[in-house]
């Protein structure tokens, strides 16, 4: 087996609510792969990956990024990582080319022109380069959203429900685009409440309900094993809504 960038050891995550999000998880994510985090809402997939990549604290657990801790060594495993987040966010009106310039900034990059023009290249944003962020059309936002996660080049890239509410063609082009960044060589962790999804694009799917890892599986293997039947044990797990 290939080495795993990000080791999770029994995570448990508990709101101060009282809501315990995270029950016990552990999980090794494999340099390379594309996989995909399968659950309904609510299941705990953002609690894990803002855990991951820093941005809500655990209540116990080990997780380790490139072998170091994420708490502990927060600046070299969050500069390792790309987080498209699934809220939108960002300064309306700054330009997209500020926008990235900035997020530049939080990892004390300069001279960052080059590789933002490469990337809006990439997306298909180059043209709207100087176009302030209230302009932009949905789908734009999100592709903003995604520069915006790569300015760094980090080698691990989470992308949350990416895919949420946006259109066919816009969710063709995300495919097209997190292949891409697979054979660039990063590691893609994707969260998606669609079935169809994650069987399009992991190369291994792990399904998360009510705070616990369910299942974790090689998808070839799963689908071998369960074919079509795959969707029922989806269903399963996830009674309270109709995958699309
Ligand atoms: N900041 C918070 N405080 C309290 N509860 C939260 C907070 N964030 C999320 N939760 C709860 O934790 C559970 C998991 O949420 P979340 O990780 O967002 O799930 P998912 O991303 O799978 O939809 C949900 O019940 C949600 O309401
Ligand atoms: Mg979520």
């Amino acid at each position: 087996m290939s080495e795993a960038v990000v080791s999770i050891r029994n995570l448990n995550k508990k709101y101060k609510t009282g809501l315990q999000a995270l029950k016990d998880v552990s999980l090794d994510i494999y340099r390379g792969e594309i996989f995909g985090l399968l659950g309904p809402n609510g299941a705990g997939k953002t609690t894990m990956i803002n855990i991951v990549a820093g941005l809500t604290r655990r209540t116990s657990g080990q997780i380790t990024v490139f072998g170091k801790d994420v708490d502990r060594e927060y600046r070299f495993t969050r500069s390792k990582i790309g987080l498209v987040q699934q809220e939108l966010s960002f300064d309306p009106f700054l330009s997209v080319e500020e926008t990235l310039r900035t997020q530049g900034g939080y990892f004390g990059l300069t001279n960052t022109g080059p590789r933002i023009e490469e990337i809006l290249k990439s997306l298909s944003l180059l043209d709207k380069k100087k176009a302030s962020g209230r302009t932009l059309s949905g789908g734009m936002k999100r592709r903003v959203m995604i520069a915006k996660a790569l300015v760094h080049d980090p080698e691990i890239v989470f992308l949350d429900e990416p895919t949420a509410g946006v259109d066919v063609q816009l969710r063709e082009n995300l495919w097209t685009l997190v292949r891409r960044m697979q054979e660039m060589g990063k590691t893609i962790i994707l969260t998606t409440h669609y079935l169809e999804e994650a069987e399009a694009l992991a190369n291994r799917i792990a399904i998360i309900n009510k705070g616990s890892i369910v299942l974790v599986e090689e998808k070839e293997k799963l689908l071998a094993d369960h074919g079509a039947r795959l969707h029922d044990i989806y269903r399963k797990y996830v009674q309270d809504e109709v995958p699309v």
